[in-house]
This record gives C-alpha cells, sequence and structure tokens, in this order.
C-alpha cells in the first residue's frame, strides 16, 4: 500500500499528540498503539465477574485506593519486597486483608502484554477496570482518559494518612476529598460507589452498636452478624446496599434517606447537614446521580498522573521493572 508523505505526516503528528507529550491525559491515547484495548479489557472484566460478580466492586475500589496515594500511578499494585527493602502499600492500615482484584489486574494485564507488549501501563489498566465493572454491574458508563504512566515508587504513610477512614464525620469528609481538589458534590456522588459491594463488621461495628442516626431494625439487622465484642466477628461480610448489593443503581441514596447507611460516614451524607438535598436528589432522579458520578470519576481519575518520560510502564504491575 502506498501512503502518501501527507498521510504519513498526519499519522505521526497524531501519534505525538496521543503520546501525553503535553502531559495531558487523553481518551484516544492507545488508538494506534493498541486499539483493541478497551476491547480486551472489557472481556477479561466479564469474565472476571462472571467468576465473582463482587469483582466489579473490588476493581473500583482499587482504582480509588491507587488515585488517592500519590495519584493514579499504579502504585496500589506494588507488592512488598522485603529482601530489597522495598514496602509498599498493600499493608497500610485501609488495604491490608481488604482491598482485592491484584489476581484480576494480573490476569488483563497479561492479556494485553500479549497484544500490545510494553504499551499500556498498570495504571491505565486499573482506571478502564474501574469504569467495566462499573458498567457490567449496571452503571454508568464513560470516556477514560488515557495516558498514566506507572510509578517506580509507593508510600505507605501517604496510604495511611490520605485514604479516608469510615469513621470520620462530614467536614472531615469533605476536607479529604477537598485535599484531592474534589468537591462536597464529588464526594457525596463518589461515596454511591457503596451501592455495590461489601464490608467487614470492623468497618461497620461502632455504627450499628453506637450511633443513633440508624434505623433500629437495621441496626439489629447488622448486629446479628457482627458481634459486639472485637475481633469476634471482625471479617464478617455485610453488603452496603441492603437489597441491590451487586447492581450499581441509586438506592444507596434511598437507603440513607431511610437511615440504613452501613458505615459511619456513609450516614454521614445524610445527617441534619449540608449533602442531605444532594442525597435526596440523587436518590430520586438515578440519572442526575450517573452523570454526576461519571464525571467525578474522570476528575478523580486525573489525580496527579505520571505522563510524558516519568515513571514507567511496568511489564508486571506487582513490581517495578528491574532495568
Ligand atoms: C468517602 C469516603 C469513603 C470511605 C470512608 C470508604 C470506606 C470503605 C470501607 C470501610 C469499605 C469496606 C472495606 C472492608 O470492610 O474491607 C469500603 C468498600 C468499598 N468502597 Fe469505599 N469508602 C469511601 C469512598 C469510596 C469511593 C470514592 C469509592 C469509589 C469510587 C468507593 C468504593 C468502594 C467499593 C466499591 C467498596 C466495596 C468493595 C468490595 O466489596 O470489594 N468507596 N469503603
Ligand atoms: C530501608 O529503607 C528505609 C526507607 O527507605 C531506610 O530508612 C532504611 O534504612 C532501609 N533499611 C535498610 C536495611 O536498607
Ligand atoms: C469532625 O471531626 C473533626 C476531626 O475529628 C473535629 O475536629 C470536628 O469538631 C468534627 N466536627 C463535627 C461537626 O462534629
Ligand atoms: C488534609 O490535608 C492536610 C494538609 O496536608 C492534613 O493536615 C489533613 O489531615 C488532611 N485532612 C484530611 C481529612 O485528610
Ligand atoms: C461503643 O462506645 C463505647 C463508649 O465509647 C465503647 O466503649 C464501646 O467499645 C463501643 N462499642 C462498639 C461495639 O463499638
Amino acid at each position: 500500500m502506498a501512503w502518501s508523505t501527507t498521510t504519513w505526516h498526519c499519522l505521526v503528528a497524531l501519534s505525538l499528540l496521543s503520546s501525553a507529550a503535553y502531559g495531558q491525559l487523553n481518551t484516544k491515547f492507545y488508538d494506534y498503539s493498541c486499539p483493541h484495548l478497551e476491547f480486551i479489557v472489557r472481556l477479561s472484566m466479564f469474565k472476571a465477574i462472571l467468576t465473582e460478580r463482587r469483582m466489579g466492586a473490588s476493581l473500583l475500589r482499587l482504582h480509588f485506593h491507587d488515585c488517592f496515594v500519590q495519584g493514579c500511578d499504579g502504585s496500589i499494585l506494588l507488592d512488598d519486597v522485603p529482601g530489597k527493602n522495598f514496602t509498599g502499600e498493600k499493608t497500610a492500615f485501609p488495604n491490608v486483608n481488604s482491598v482485592r482484584g491484584f489476581e484480576v489486574i494480573d490476569d488483563i494485564k497479561r492479556n494485553v502484554e500479549y497484544f500490545c507488549p510494553g504499551v499500556v501501563s498498570c495504571a491505565d489498566i486499573l482506571a478502564l477496570a474501574a469504569r467495566e465493572g462499573t458498567v457490567l454491574l449496571g452503571g454508568p458508563s464513560w470516556a477514560v482518559p488515557l495516558g498514566r504512566r506507572d510509578s517506580t515508587t509507593a508510600s505507605l504513610d501517604a496510604a495511611n494518612n490520605d485514604l479516608p477512614p469510615p469513621t470520620l464525620n462530614l467536614s472531615a469528609l469533605i476536607q479529604s476529598f477537598a485535599n484531592k481538589s474534589l468537591s462536597a458534590r464529588d464526594l457525596t456522588a463518589l461515596s454511591g460507589a457503596h451501592t455495590i459491594g461489601f464490608s467487614q463488621c470492623l468497618n461497620f461495628r461502632d455504627h450499628v452498636y453506637n450511633d443513633t442516626n440508624i434505623d433500629p431494625a437495621f441496626a439489629t439487622l447488622r448486629r446479628g452478624n457482627c458481634p459486639a465484642a472485637a475481633p469476634n466477628g471482625d471479617t464478617n461480610l455485610a453488603p452496603f446496599d441492603v437489597q441491590t448489593q451487586l447492581r450499581f443503581d441509586n438506592a444507596y441514596y434511598g437507603n440513607l434517606l431511610a437511615k440504613r447507611g452501613l458505615i459511619h460516614s456513609d450516614q454521614e451524607l445524610f445527617n441534619g447537614a449540608s449533602q442531605d438535598a444532594l442525597v435526596q436528589q440523587y436518590s430520586a432522579n438515578q440519572a442526575l446521580f450517573f452523570a454526576d458520578f461519571a464525571a467525578a470519576m474522570i476528575k478523580m481519575g486525573n489525580l496527579s498522573p505520571l505522563t510524558g518520560n516519568a515513571g514507567q510502564i511496568r511489564r508486571n504491575c506487582r513490581a517495578v521493572n528491574s532495568s
């Protein structure tokens, strides 16, 4: 095929644009270097969710825990390497025995490497997997800006300090998100991710035994599977959304109106203060929630990415490249 020089110049110009030479993420970043990327991630996620539907929730959370610590740079995926004195984020308090889905990321990465070796970052794979999980469980879709690169570092301290614990009150939650340039509206929309997935008893015990802004019947129900005396039953699971725990819908907000938030921070969003009106709107208008959730996911996904020549494209998402 004889392509004209003009065609070549156009292609070269496009690929320069798409290589984040300008430090910006964009949705077409891999259009030439890995055209089937999104399809590969979708298929891999479809398989993972067929095996375990909860995985959609787990990968959405994993992306959040990546982005809030050093930005969306895949730092959460790095394993500890005791022999090399490398400590990752997996043992941080909010992550240990809690975040999950690393094997699914390994599987997607293997499939992506098969078609486009050395091209796609683990941070981008995680951002796409979070979107696919949301969509496959019935939630909104959005175009994911791409071009993130992977960190060569991780921070246990930042993971402990920057990820909000479930004990925070509303003003602290707002501050925690403001620290990441996310608004109170973003906080309330993104918390709607708790329409899917599960929490362990150790994270909702205080709320169901000691808080007063809770429906008594719901408190009794949840106490039933979460003994008062820690560490008994610490790891017992309860769904965030009492009715449709594996369907991404707006039921979370209806639960908050009925004082059936599972963890303290959930119910803080509807407790007589600034976010009450928005919670009411989301509970009445799923389309509004979906639109705000998608917009907020893009904002969260843009948190301090490594671009251009910063960082690297890891070969194995669990380890910094050795050469
Ligand atoms: C607003 C502050 C937030 C707090 C305090 C919080 C806290 C928690 C806690 C304590 C759990 C249960 C973990 C366990 O027991 O192992 C959890 C699960 C989860 N979180 Fe959040 N979270 C917050 C925001 C978010 C955001 C922004 C997202 C995503 C956009 C998210 C997505 C999820 C999902 C999907 C699960 C269920 C995971 C699974 O079942 O594997 N959370 N969160
Ligand atoms: C391990 O790394 C930490 C911080 O990076 C450093 O303070 C410590 O001295 C190192 N320990 C060894 C045995 O190299
Ligand atoms: C929220 O928590 C912060 C930090 O723990 C505390 O300083 C503040 O007084 C609390 N605010 C309210 C309204 O309870
Ligand atoms: C927000 O950032 C400030 C400054 O780094 C820090 O002192 C504070 O603890 C953070 N607040 C929350 C709730 O994360
Ligand atoms: C409830 O609060 C009391 C007083 O602060 C505390 O001693 C107790 O451990 C709490 N119970 C649970 C189940 O969190």
